[in-house]
């Protein structure tokens, strides 16, 4: 029996949802363990689009789908997204999801913190995705967090929402200038998404614990990627939890010994939506063309997203901190067209060659990418489905990977749909 842990290894939007969504087939549970509707996932079935925010996304193969403890998590948007979801006929019943009694519940008042401090920072912001996701993980490190386990105890739900409520219009009236909220209001609000959302709480740690004795194979779902991890990441330009493939045992409540193999999901180039260090960001025709031919737009906020050369400096990074025990190169249809291909391989900095990602931001901003070139190819390969069946310098491109990172390219993606991916090792087949 195989669990298996699927990681972003760059700053998001790697194509997670789809790997996710494919190697569901195989599995009976899938789990997210962090993050929240900061996430955008996209699955592409039979020419159909469906973007999940909270919803793992093994929902479309009709698994068990489990909100772990680690989430963060709004429930009008759940509530929204499961009908969204009933509409396209998936069946989303409490059988089919359960949300965890610990996970945190982001409330209206940390969607205004969240706005109103980005207001506030003006140049300096992050470029949040506004979603209130900081202010409740501060919430829940601060023990004055509110999770499932109140919204289903109506009195206590009502004395914390209240006590709480009074700190935070403090803040948002008089330092953040921003309009106070009715704590009545919310609690009148919160009170019908319980009634909805009561049936799903369960505790998840122990329906996992059940599965897994019972043979039942996991997969557990990241979101974001690498480099927005909290403490490993570009901070303080970074989300507010641990990405990391590590944080499955305590965002799912797991041992470490269940887990047994991660998939690191790398695109083929390089994005990033929001403010913070790039190195190998590109500010030219090629990056134009990268960001149109590979539509990047993120599936949360509609922003464009910045595109730039694959950079195997963060990809080593990644493949240590998650211990990826394989790699999934998404997007590589899109590199198609391009006489010369980059690749990042080390940081110049002052006289010195930089092989590992530094801390100090200031010290990154200095780094100048040190490139390889390899050759492109021009051949349309989202029609492909076998890896010796691809032009030899994309072939080249993903031996190269391989050698740089020291990790195995076990599925090649070369189109957004489940069938266009070329899989020559399936973790949860073995
Ligand atoms: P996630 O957040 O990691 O799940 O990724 P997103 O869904 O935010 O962004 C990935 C985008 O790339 C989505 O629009 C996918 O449909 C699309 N996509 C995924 N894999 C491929 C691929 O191999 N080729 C192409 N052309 N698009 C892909
Ligand atoms: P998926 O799961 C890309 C980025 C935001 C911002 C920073 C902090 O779809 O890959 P937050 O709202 O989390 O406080 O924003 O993190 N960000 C993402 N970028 N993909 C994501 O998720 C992201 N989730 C957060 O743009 O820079
Ligand atoms: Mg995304």
């Amino acid at each position: 029996m195989a669990n298996i842990v699927i990681v972003g290894t760059q700053w998001g939007d790697e194509g997670k949802g789809k790997i996710v969504d494919l190697l569901a087939a195989n599995a009976d549970i899938v789990v997210r363990f962090q993050g929240g509707n900061n996430a955008g996932h996209t699955m592409v079935v039979k020419g159909e689009k469906i973007i999940s925010h909270l919803v793992p996304s093994g929902i479309l193969q009709g698994k068990t789908c489990l909100l772990g403890n680690g989430m963060v998590v709004d429930p009008e948007v759940l509530i929204g997204e499961m009908d969204y979801l009933a509409g396209k006929g998936i069946d989303v019943g409490p059988d089919k999801i359960k949300i965890s009694d610990r996970a945190h519940l982001i409330m209206p008042y940390h969607k205004a913190l969240d706005h109103a401090r980005e207001k506030k920072k003006g140049d300096a912001k992050i470029g949040t995705t506004g979603r209130g996701i900081g202010p409740c993980y501060e919430d829940k490190a601060a023990r004055s967090g509110i999770r499932f386990a109140d919204l289903i105890a109506p009195d206590g739900f009502r004395r914390k929402v209240t006590t709480v409520m009074d700190e935070k219009n403090f803040i948002l009236e008089k330092y953040l200038g921003a309009d106070p909220l009715d704590p009545e209001d919310v609690i009148a609000t919160y009170s019908r998404f319980a009634e909805r959302l009561t049936p799903h709480v369960a505790n998840v740690s122990v329906l996992i614990d059940e599965g897994i004795r019972a043979g039942r194979q996991v997969l557990f779902e990241g979101a974001q990627g690498t480099h927005l991890d909290i403490d490993h990441g570009t901070y303080p330009f970074v989300t507010s939890s641990n990405v990391v493939a590590g944080n499955v045992c305590s965002g799912a409540g797991v041992g470490p010994g269940q887990v047994t193999g991660v998939l690191g999901i790398v695109k083929a180039y390089t994005t990033r939506v929001g403010a913070g260090p790039f190195p190998s960001e590109l500010f030219d025709a090629v990056g134009d063309r990268i960001q149109e031919k590979g539509a990047e737009f993120g599936a949360t906020t509609g922003r464009r997203r910045r595109c730039g050369w694959l950079d195997t400096v963060i990809l080593k990074n990644a493949v240590r901190l998650n211990g990826l025990t394989g790699m999934v190169i998404t997007k590589l249809d899109i590199l198609g067209g391009l006489d010369t291909l980059k690749i990042c391989t080390g940081y110049a900095y002052k006289d010195q060659t930089i092989t590992h990602f530094p801390a100090d931001l200031d010290i990154l901003a200095d780094c100048r990418p040190i490139y390889e070139s390899l050759p492109g190819w021009s051949e349309d390969i989202s029609d492909i489905r076998s890896r010796d069946a691809l032009p030899a310098n994309a072939r080249a491109y993903l031996d190269r990977i391989e050698a740089l990172t020291g990790t195995p390219v076990d599925i090649i993606s070369v189109g957004p749909g489940r069938s266009q991916t070329i899989v020559t090792r399936n973790p949860l087949k073995p």
